[in-house]
Formats: structure tokens, C-alpha cells, sequence
């Protein structure tokens, strides 16, 4: 038996395996899934670092990873690790090989594998980032009917001492036990992933801007803004984590309820005037109507988003104090013309105020129909010159701090 290791004792194991499948069904959103799998497969076995890689037909795309050696902040270990590079299932990688044979691979030194094997090592991300790969235990995520969904991919275990170790054959075959768990809610995770992008098709069969893309950048970012806002504040990680995966599943939904105006409203070309504004801003309520009743903690966080996604920080949005069921104001909540006021600052959602930031930079920094897409810099000075307008000041800061990762989040869900 294997000693002077860290990663867990003989005796937790169990207890660990069990814990595991709780754990990832409180996740239901594919990012998050990918990200939580990842960190509990690296907690298993002490390991530094690790991939995901997730199956698309006769490809292999690297979907997420995540590695102590580059890591400074917790929420750059989550956003760095945004891949989006694909491998032909035909290939010789090691994750491809496996992949393809449906059996885990264990390799002691990444350095040293025979020429003559049917798999390789391709050393350019350590030539290229100063790093040292040494071991690798490449696992399948194989569905029921034993069929790859994707591979899971860990990297340089450490002993106690910190010095690296090799994977053993008591690693090998707890890693085995956690895929088979890890693939079932990886799957289910897809299923999910896909039944939110075919609600957002719906509404881009309407507004060619709603694309599945836009809906993922803004999902994306908006769980990056809640995270770091929600970090300041005294809320648990696990409080943390279980809302930015409800609030990236509701933020793709943001504007679901645009399948309901008019095609003469959405495609028109020019400016709308002010009863047609009137009718676009039904989206929200059309959204609204969408998810009504209200089941479960994901559709109250959907009603939530969908309700305040155009609300202003400075009070000059919309739909404001109103009574979703009849569109009027709330009693005490409307001026001289009975026209709903709108909602200020805190009063708006946290969740809708994240939603509105990432739902305008990714538009500013898009091509649409009637402009090209804004470099970053001109981006960021609409950004800045709403901040405390349009915006809760505190999410431009973030935002501004994150500029990176808002790329990164591009880069993974970019346009082709
Ligand atoms: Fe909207
Ligand atoms: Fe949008």
C-alpha cells in the first residue's frame, strides 16, 4: 500500500466516493460540473494539476483545467482554466488514445514513454509555460452504454513532503470508481446545458443578437462578477457556489421572453420609437410568464434575473415596482401618471444587476447588425462612463479587474 501520500487515507475513501456523488448532484450547470470534478478528482489523489475534456463527435475538446503551479487567486484558478482547443479522437495524444480504447492510461514520466507506443506526449504547453509534466492518469468519462462522453486527465501527484510522486495502482483504481460517478453528472450536466440553449434558439429564431454564444459569455461573466462580489461579502463558499450555478443557468435565459415581440419590432432597422419600446420592454414580462409558477430555487433565480435585467442603478430602468401578474405598479411605488417607478441601486436584484454589466459589455464588444464590435478600450470607457448610471459601481470595478478573464471567457465561446 502506498505511503507518504496525501490526496486521501485508506479509510476516507469510501466515505469520500459517497460524499462525491452528493456533491456533484448539487451542481447542474456544465461549467461548474467541469470545474467541481475537476477539483474533487485533483483533492483525490494530491494532485496539481488537471484537465477536462469533453467529446464532440469524432473531437476531443479541451474544456477546462486547472493547475496550483500557475495559480495566485482562487477565482483565476477558476477562469484561467477556460480551454478551447480540439483533438482529433484519431489522434495520438494521450487523450485521445484513451478515448478512442475506453480504458484508463497511467503514465509514470510523461518524458519517457517508448517511441513505438500507440501514444504520445506532446511537450509544447510546458515549452511554452515553463512547466514540468511528469505523471499522468488519463481516465474515460464513458455514458451507460459505455460510450466516451469525454476524459478526465490528472496531472503530477505530490507526496506529503510536496515532492512529486507517481500515480499508483490504488490511485488508478479510485480514479476509476470517481470517473464512473463523474460521468453520469457530467452527462446530465450536457442535458442540461442543452435544453437551456434550445430555449435560447427559440428566441434567437426571433433576434438574431440572442445567440447560444452571447447567452454563454453572459452566463460566464456574470457568474465571474457575482463571485468576486459575493467573495467581499460574508456569504459561505458553499452559498457562493450553489447561486453562480443557479445564476449562470438563469443568465443565459436573460432575454428568452423576446420570443414573444413581434419580428417588425425586433428587425427593424432604425431607432424605435416610444410605443415600440413600450412593446420590447414586454420581453421581460413575456420572460417572466415563461417560468411561472415558481418550483424551485433555479426558478425563482431565473424570475429573479429575467425581473431585473434592465433595471438602472441610477433608477431610470425597467420594468421597476411592478406586479408581474398585471404589469402595474405596486401600491406606493408609482409616480403622478401611475407609471412604475423604477428600481435603485440595491434594491435591484445583485443578480440582475450582474446580468445587466455582462449582458452590455459582451453586446459592446460583439458585432451586431447595425455596428461592428468595440475594442476592448472603447468597451470599457462606456463601461465606465455608465458606472454608477447605468451600473452598480462596485460591478465596473470588478469587471475592470477581471479584464483578462472576460477574454478568456471570449476566447471559449468565441464566434466563428
Ligand atoms: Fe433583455
Ligand atoms: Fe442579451
Amino acid at each position: 500500500m502506498a505511503t507518504n501520500k496525501p490526496g486521501l487515507m485508506e479509510h476516507e475513501k469510501f466515505e469520500a466516493l459517497r460524499a462525491l456523488a452528493s456533491t456533484l448532484n448539487q451542481v447542474s450547470d456544465l461549467d461548474v460540473m467541469m470545474e467541481t470534478i475537476l477539483s474533487e478528482a485533483r483533492r483525490f489523489v494530491g494532485a496539481e494539476a488537471g484537465s477536462i475534456y469533453i467529446r464532440e463527435g469524432d473531437r476531443l475538446l479541451l474544456s477546462y483545467s486547472q493547475n496550483d503551479y500557475f495559480v495566485k487567486s482562487e477565482s483565476a484558478k477558476d477562469f484561467s482554466g477556460y480551454k478551447n482547443q480540439e483533438i482529433p479522437l484519431t489522434g495520438n495524444s494521450l487523450a485521445a488514445y484513451v478515448g478512442r480504447e475506453g480504458r484508463p492510461l497511467n503514465v509514470a514520466d510523461a518524458y519517457d514513454i517508448d517511441l513505438d507506443s500507440p501514444y504520445s506526449f506532446d511537450p509544447e504547453f510546458d515549452r511554452k509555460n515553463g512547466y514540468v509534466t511528469r505523471s499522468i492518469l488519463t481516465l474515460p468519462l464513458s455514458d451507460l452504454r459505455l460510450e466516451t462522453i469525454g476524459v478526465l486527465q490528472i496531472i503530477n501527484p505530490r507526496a506529503a513532503d510536496g515532492q512529486p510522486r507517481a500515480f499508483e495502482r490504488d490511485d488508478e483504481e479510485l480514479m476509476i470508481i470517481f470517473s464512473s460517478t463523474a460521468a453520469m453528472a457530467l452527462e446530465r450536466a450536457q442535458l442540461v446545458r442543452q435544453m437551456l440553449l434550445r430555449s435560447v434558439r427559440m428566441a434567437e429564431l426571433r433576434d438574431p443578437r440572442e445567440t447560444t454564444l452571447h447567452a454563454q459569455r453572459v452566463a460566464a461573466l456574470a457568474g465571474l462578477l457575482y463571485e468576486d462580489w459575493a467573495r467581499k461579502r460574508s456569504l459561505t463558499p458553499a452559498v457562493i457556489k450553489k447561486n453562480r450555478d443557479h445564476l449562470r443557468m438563469a443568465a443565459m435565459l436573460h432575454d428568452v421572453g423576446k420570443v414573444g415581440i413581434s419580428d417588425q419590432i425586433l428587425n427593424k432597422p432604425t431607432r424605435l420609437n416610444h410605443d415600440e419600446r413600450q412593446e420590447m420592454q414586454k420581453h421581460v414580462l413575456i420572460g417572466l410568464k415563461l417560468f411561472e409558477p415558481v418550483f424551485s430555487e433555479l426558478d425563482r433565480m431565473i424570475y429573479e434575473v429575467i425581473l431585473n435585467h434592465h433595471e438602472r442603478w441610477d433608477g431610470r430602468g425597467y420594468p421597476g415596482w411592478i406586479n408581474p401578474d398585471t404589469g402595474l405598479a405596486l401600491p406606493g411605488h408609482h409616480g403622478a401618471d401611475e407609471r412604475p417607478l423604477g428600481k435603485k441601486g440595491e434594491e435591484i436584484s445583485i443578480f440582475g444587476r450582474v446580468t445587466a454589466v455582462a449582458d452590455v459589455f459582451d453586446a459592446l464588444t460583439s458585432r451586431r447588425v447595425y455596428k461592428d464590435a468595440f475594442d476592448g478600450d472603447l468597451a470599457c470607457q462606456i463601461m465606465i462612463q455608465e458606472s454608477g448610471h447605468h451600473f452598480d459601481p462596485e460591478l465596473v470595478d470588478i469587471l475592470l479587474l477581471n479584464l483578462d478573464l472576460a477574454k478568456a471567457v471570449r476566447r471559449r465561446f468565441r464566434e466563428y
